[in-house]
């Protein structure tokens, strides 16, 4: 019981310190502008979820052209102007990464051999590192 209730303690401590360490820059929006970014974030979500499964099924074209449509193009419809030039910069970084992800994806024959799979798997780790560095970096207020 005293253990638990110490490990709930060090916990508890340790999510303060997590919030305290928090200095992502933290970007204003109105909150309709908000909702839809984050919307837009869960779409892609959705598609890196389905380049993964794609590829899990070997069909590591139709990933790039999920990829391709799905997230090498900018779907922001203006929410884009409300974000700091830095943001914008990793948006495109992304969406390039995506770019070359599906053009990657050309120069894999199917079924995949072990060479094909890394050229893949490595093309996805571009796009989820563009993931990871935003949002290690920025957070919405
Ligand atoms: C250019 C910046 C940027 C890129 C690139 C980016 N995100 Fe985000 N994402 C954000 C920010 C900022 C938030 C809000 C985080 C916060 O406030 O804690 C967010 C939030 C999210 C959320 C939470 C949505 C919600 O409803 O709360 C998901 C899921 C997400 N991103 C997935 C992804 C995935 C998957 C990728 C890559 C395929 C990606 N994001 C790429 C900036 C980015």
């Amino acid at each position: 019981m005293r253990k638990t209730v110490l490990a709930a303690v060090m916990l508890s401590v340790l999510a303060v310190s997590a919030r305290a360490d928090d200095n992502r820059i933290a970007i204003d929006l109105p909150p309709d502008i908000k909702a839809r970014f984050l919307e837009q974030m869960r779409t892609h979500m959705n598609a890196l979820n389905d380049v993964i499964h794609l590829m899990a099924a070997g069909k590591v074209r139709e990933a790039g052209s999920v990829a391709s449509s799905e997230m090498a193009t900018g779907k922001g419809k203006g929410i884009g102007r409300f974000m700091p030039p830095e943001f914008r910069e990793m948006g495109f970084d992304y969406h390039r990464s995506a770019g070359d992800f599906a053009r990657l994806t050309a120069e894999i024959s199917e079924p995949m051999d072990a060479a094909g799979w890394e050229k893949a798997v490595g093309g996805v780790a571009q796009i989820t590192a563009r993931c990871s560095a935003c949002h290690a970096t920025f957070r919405v207020k």
